[in-house]
């Protein structure tokens, strides 16, 4: 097995990140953070969610972060659970949308109150509409390794959803462990049995860190032939609706980790540490970036040395 020698990297800390973090920042932090995010050279970027904002009031008011964000070489996307959503987005310029459907049905009806296959026929026309309009969309599968609700996730059904989900027309699928049970060897195992209904450029993993085995799974998936990867920076977030799901695996350690293996990513990561440190003091809360710990400790020698 070979890894690559280039991964892109899809920066989700302003959306699954903000989401789930006690303190509601305004949209023009949200924007600055974004605007610190691509300077450190991230160029897919999630910016916010147009879902109910009782439901999530952290991501409230996206419209106006899209406004407020430099929108050059960048590829911001937004999370759309339904129609209203989809409408909003266009209405503030999004260029890329992302649907969200899950491989557990009590995890889709407690994030978005309707079954798997109720979820994929909303999403169809979501989709379909969204294409008329030249945006494009990409789709996450969650659970994908474990439910916080149901226990085991059968990978057929991952396979599935992500299946569906590239058949109605989304450009990528991002497989989401939602609540970072996932383990190297399973989640290859995973990889391997999606890639059996989609093609490897096509599949994205987004792992969430709770046992410390994102970094891990990660390299394992690398191996197996992904070539994307969501991180959040400073490792910010969780899911609202995934009890004890900790935030996504840090982009700075991910960054790291590919830059010492010499895989090229674009992030510069001392412009990326200043990000994750911006966010982090606007949300009084220290980054859970290992990477971030170790330059703080060394007291700021240059990142990227
Ligand atoms: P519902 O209750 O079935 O929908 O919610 P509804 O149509 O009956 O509307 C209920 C209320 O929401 C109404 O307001 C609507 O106007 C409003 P009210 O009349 O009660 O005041 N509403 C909206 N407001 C703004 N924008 C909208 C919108 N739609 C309805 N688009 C719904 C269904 C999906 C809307 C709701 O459950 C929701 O927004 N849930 C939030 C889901 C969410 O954001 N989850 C977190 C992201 S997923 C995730 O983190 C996983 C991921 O990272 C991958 C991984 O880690 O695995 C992607
Ligand atoms: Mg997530």
């Amino acid at each position: 097995m070979s890894v690559p020698s280039r991964v892109s990297v899809v920066e989700v800390g302003p959306r699954d990140g903000l989401q789930n973090e006690k303190l509601t920042l305004s949209p023009q932090i949200r924007a600055d953070f974004i605007n610190r995010l691509a300077a450190a050279g991230l160029t897919r970027i999630e910016a916010g969610s147009f879902v109910s904002p009782t439901a999530v009031p952290q991501m409230a008011h996206t419209d106006e972060v899209l406004a407020l964000v430099h929108k050059q070489n960048l590829r911001l996307s937004v999370l759309v659970p339904n129609l209203r959503g989809l409408i909003d987005a266009l209405a503030a310029g999004a260029s890329e949308i992302a649907v969200f459907a899950a491989a557990s049905e009590t995890f889709s009806e407690r994030n978005i109150n309707c079954s798997i296959e109720e979820s994929l026929e909303r999403y169809a026309t979501i989709v379909a509409e969204a294409r008329r309009h030249g945006v494009m969309a990409r789709g996450y599968v969650s659970c994908v390794l474990g439910c916080p609700y149901e226990g085991a996730v059968d990978g057929a059904r991952v396979a599935s959803v992500a299946g569906a989900l590239l058949g109605m027309g989304c450009f990528e699928v991002s497989l989401g462990d939602t609540i970072g049970v996932g383990a190297p060897i399973q989640a290859r195992r995973l990889v391997q049995r999606v890639a059996q209904v989609a093609p490897l450029d096509k599949i994205a993993v987004h792992f969430h860190d709770t046992y410390g085995l994102a970094l891990a799974n990660i390299f394992a998936c690398l191996e197996a032939g992904v070539r994307v990867v969501d991180s959040s920076a400073a490792g910010l977030g969780g899911c609202p609706f995934a009890p004890g799901a900790a935030g996504n695996v840090a982009t700075e350690d991910v960054v790291h980790m590919l830059q010492r293996m010499d895989i090229e990513t674009g992030v510069s990561l001392d412009r990326l540490l200043e990000a994750g440190a911006f966010a982090c003091a606007q949300l009084n809360r220290a980054p859970a970036s290992r990477v971030a710990q170790a330059y703080h400790a060394k007291c700021g020698g240059p990142a990227d040395a």
